[in-house]
């Protein structure tokens, strides 16, 4: 029977291997197959220095089918020696493999293997490295013999001082846990379990930053119910890297030959446990930043529920009424119990929900009316460009039309007779000037120097054509041309030159 269920559980576990990939499939455990955690299970504290522990019924026969933990947990810097009484009957195997005592060395199942005992000779006696110590007592269907009584004994531990590792060092980080990373959450029905959480405990313990971690949750929920463990994120920064990052479920023993599931890829679907303690392990060695997940976890029982005592999730659960709407969906897959929670919104939600309104209203509002604003802004701007450029193209034309009109006239030639550098000075135009009929005033005469401004800088393209036109009309008549400048202050003048192309500087 044991051989079989041996065999049964490793094909299990080689299925789960190799459905790593997607992690392994949900299925519900039998309905009221509860085990309860503490049934058999005794606990020794750092005060407990020494005593006795012993299989049930110790030195009658054990009972068949029987689980049983010890626990110990000396000061920081003892160890944990047992010694086994002479009466030792566990029964005889040369593996084991039916009814046998497990000493790991640490806090959990999962710890290294110190002993694996059965047989009739009592063994020798055991030493923890660590102020953790971990004792099963298991029994198979059948064969039941006296088993054991050993005694423990908290000694200070002979290695010490233990040079701790250096704390926060980024270049050779310690790994943090396992026996030091362990956080207990206690007899609550419902909780979350996060990688953020995580880093800030470390955080706030002065062990980050580091990349490995080993930590684990011990989850307990009331008797006679079971956990339900539910992702809502997994995303670790190696895919598939079971080495360098994993999440492990265990039941109620921890033990690695026993895990519930163990998550190394893209998704991990909900986990139940048949025991009222699961741990949650998290195994990080490379990197922990990257890693981010973060889970529920539920008390729940089996149908038919108590619905004086419990919410009804979906086809196979109970949860406590107490986690209906209470802000973390705990049913899985089912019409939530997070559902219809605000029947009737409360008038302050509500007053919250149209201040927010109107505050949204005002900015829309607000950024509108900048927007229309700097919109005529520059379109006034631009029209007003336009407005000053029309003008001084009409200027500009009155002008040039003024240089054709006096080139053509008497009153060019007698320009043309003067020698550079004299001038005659006109009147200056109106700058808002329309008509083109104004003429220079008779003997308006001076020796101003040609242009205060220099190379036409204030000459537009559209000037410079009507010069252009201008300049072949005159050279083909071999003329001398006359330019006229008026100046921004009240001292319009004209100058003549004999080479046009350096002369014809005009300022508007
Ligand atoms: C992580 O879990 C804690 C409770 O353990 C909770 O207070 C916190 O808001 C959670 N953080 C995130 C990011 O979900
Ligand atoms: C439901 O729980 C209450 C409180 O424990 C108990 O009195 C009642 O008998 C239970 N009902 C059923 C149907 O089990």
């Amino acid at each position: 029977m044991k051989l079989l269920l041996f065999l049964l559980s490793t094909l299990c576990l080689c299925m789960q291997d190799s459905a790593v990939d997607d992690g392994p499939s949900f299925s519900f455990p039998e309905p009221n197959d509860y085990v309860i955690a503490g049934l058999c299970e005794e606990n020794f504290g750092p005060n407990e220095k020494s005593g006795f522990f012993e299989s049930p019924e110790y030195p009658e026969e054990y009972y068949a089918k029987e689980d049983c933990l010890f626990f110990f947990e000396a000061e920081e810097d003892e160890v944990i020696q047992i010694t086994f009484d002479k009466l030792f009957n566990v029964e005889e195997d040369d593996n084991c493999q039916f009814d046998q005592v497990e000493i790991h060395d640490g806090r959990y199942g999962f710890s290294p293997l110190l002993a694996r005992l059965c047989g009739t000779v009592a063994p020798d006696p055991v030493t923890s490295s660590t102020n953790f110590l971990w004792v099963g007592f298991f029994t198979d269907s059948d064969v039941e013999e006296e088993g054991f009584r050993a005694y423990y004994k908290y000694i200070p531990n002979p290695n010490l001082p233990v040079t701790k590792p250096p704390r926060a060092d980024i270049d050779t980080p310690a790994i943090v846990g396992p026996e030091d990373c362990f956080f207990k959450l206690d007899e609550n029905f419902d909780g979350e379990i996060n990688s953020s959480s995580l880093i800030n405990a470390l955080i706030d313990q002065g062990r980050y930053p580091t990349s490995k971690v080993d930590c684990t949750w011990e989850i307990n929920v009331p008797e006679n119910y079971k956990i339900l463990l539910e992702f809502q994120e997994f995303l670790l920064t190696y895919v598939n890297e079971c080495q360098h990052n994993r999440i492990i479920v265990y039941d109620r023993y921890a033990l690695d030959n026993r895990k519930v599931s163990e998550f190394c890829s893209t998704t991990a679907p909900p986990v139940m446990t048949k025991t009222n303690r699961a741990y949650l392990r998290f195994v990080a060695t490379k990197a922990i930043g990257g890693n981010e997940w973060k889970l529920i976890y539920t008390a729940y029982r089996d149908k038919p529920c108590n619905t004086t005592l419990s919410f009804e999730c979906g086809q196979h659960i109970c949860i406590d009424h107490e986690l209906r709407c209470n802000g973390r969906p705990n049913c899985w897959n089912y019409p939530s119990d997070e559902e219809n929670c605000h029947a009737n919104p409360p008038l302050l939600q509500g007053k919250i929900d149209a201040a927010l309104g109107a505050v949204m209203t005002f900015i829309l509002l607000l950024t509108f009316i900048t927007i229309v604003l700097s919109c005529r802004h520059s379109w006034l701007r631009t029209k007003h460009k336009a407005r000053e450029a029309r003008l001084r193209r009409t200027v500009e034309r009155s002008a040039v039309q003024y240089l054709m009109d006096t080139g053509e006239g008497p009153e060019s030639s007698e320009l043309a007779t003067m020698s550079p550098p004299n001038f005659q000075r006109y009147k200056r135009p109106d700058a808002g000037l329309q008509s083109i009929n104004y003429l220079p005033p008779e003997g308006a005469c001076s020796s101003v120097p040609r242009s205060r401004n220099s190379e036409g800088s204030n000459l537009s393209p559209h000037m410079n054509d009507y010069l252009e036109q201008l300049m072949d009309r005159r050279s083909s008549t071999g003329q001398n041309i006359s330019l006229f400048t008026w100046d921004t202050v009240d001292k319009p003048s004209a100058s003549s030159s004999k080479n046009p192309k350096t002369v014809w500087n005009v300022f508007v």
